[in-house]
């Protein structure tokens, strides 16, 4: 069956990112990922995927200015969507906004990704789409557009550390699906869209608002181990935890605990921090009893969920928020994609009966 996933079929060669899951190690463009966030914005981590070199002062405000273009170049086109924006999920109503587009450049696109979720965000609530800021950092605009007022410096903080964390992951799902739409000499729109039906699924980037639910659900630490026990017992999988490729904590889970840990300090959340750490060792504690052969340890979800929570994001924006990052890693493969000009064509096996003699 190793077959049917694929793993370990090396599909591509890529400057773009390397995960090492023995290691539990993940270097963005040669930057190991623990230091990159934190240093650079999410323009950076564009730039740093777009141009291969983080951007000087200079070079982050060059692409701050393009995203922000971009921003306002979406808002103009939300007239224009039909009721995409109404569908009660937020990756179909991303998906259905997005193939409206036609030849944006990457920028327009990332920006789109933002302004469109913000737009789905508040048309849950029954309000108005507020405008982007052209002075505004991406990052601070998008909170802005998506709850009204002005961020706190440290929401902003937080919400760039996630971004430039999850901007790229190898050749997970959604930047296969783009690379393959890309090499049929499609477009980037094309491959966008492809990708955000990959990322919609709950074994991809659907897990962060389930990991909410079950903290709720388990509501404290000492009843985490018979919840999780159950959930397992119901043939059900504990969400945020396990990976494809990591056989050791996934180490965004890492970087986003600790930009939690940044954000909960004098917000009042540190209890629910505290409940997810120990939902997190009980986690780990089931999982080893039930697969004592498989390390199914926490992913880049499990913190994300608290993270995007922190930020006051709601839980079913989670997704999309994903979304407006990793499309920056999308691009930068389909660009690298393109470079290559092959046609991504595997062969599959024949199982069914032979023709009739
Ligand atoms: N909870 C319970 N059991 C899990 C599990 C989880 N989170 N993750 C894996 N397992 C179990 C599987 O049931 C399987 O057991 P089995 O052989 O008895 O059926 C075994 O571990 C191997 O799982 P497999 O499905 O082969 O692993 P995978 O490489 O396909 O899975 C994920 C990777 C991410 C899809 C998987 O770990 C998962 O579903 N996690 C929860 C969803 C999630 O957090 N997604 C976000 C990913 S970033």
């Amino acid at each position: 069956m190793g077959q049917a996933g694929l793993e370990g079929v090396v599909a591509a060669e890529t400057r773009l990112s390397d995960v090492d899951g023995e290691k539990g190690r993940l270097v963005i463009a040669g930057h190991d990922v623990e230091r990159l966030a934190g240093q650079t914005r999410f323009e950076g981590a564009c730039g740093l995927l777009w141009d291969g070199v983080l951007p000087d002062a200079a070079g982050e405000e060059r692409l701050r200015a393009e995203l922000a273009a971009g921003r306002c170049a979406a808002f103009e086109r939300l007239p224009a969507l039909g009721d995409a924006l109404s569908a009660p999920d937020g990756m179909e109503a991303l998906r259905a906004a997005l193939a409206h587009l036609r030849g944006t450049p990457p920028a327009g696109l990332v920006a789109a990704v933002a302004v469109f979720t913000a737009a789905w965000i508040r048309a849950r609530l029954g309000e108005p789409p507020l405008p982007p800021e052209r002075e505004a950092w991406h990052a601070e605009d998008f909170l802005r557009m998506s709850r009204g007022g002005a961020p706190a410096p440290s929401e902003v903080r937080a919400l760039d550390t996630y971004w430039v964390t999850v901007c790229d992951h190898g050749m997970n799902a959604s930047t296969f699906a783009a690379r393959v739409v890309v090499s049929t000499g499609s477009d980037d729109v094309s491959a966008v869209v492809a990708a955000v039906g990959a990322l919609k699924g709950p074994l991809h980037g659907g897990a962060p608002g389930p990991v909410l639910d079950m903290l709720d659900g388990i509501g404290r630490p000492e009843r985490a181990e018979a919840w999780l026990a159950g959930e397992l017992a119901a043939g059900r999988r504990i969400m945020g935890m396990g990976h494809r490729i990591y056989r050791t904590r996934d180490p965004r889970a890492a970087v986003l605990e600790k930009a939690v840990e940044a954000l909960a300090s004098g917000a009042g959340a540190a209890p629910r921090l505290a409940l997810a750490r120990a939902v997190e060792r009980a986690a780990e504690g089931v999982l080893r009893a039930r697969h004592p052969e498989r390390p199914l340890r926490a992913n880049v979800e499990f913190y994300t969920a608290l993270l995007l929570d922190g930020v006051g994001l709601p839980r079913d924006a989670f997704a999309p928020a994903f979304a407006a990052s990793r499309v920056a890693g999308w691009l930068a493969h389909a660009r690298e994609q393109r470079e290559t000009g092959r046609l991504i064509r595997p062969a599959s096996r024949y199982v069914g009966p032979p023709p009739a003699a």
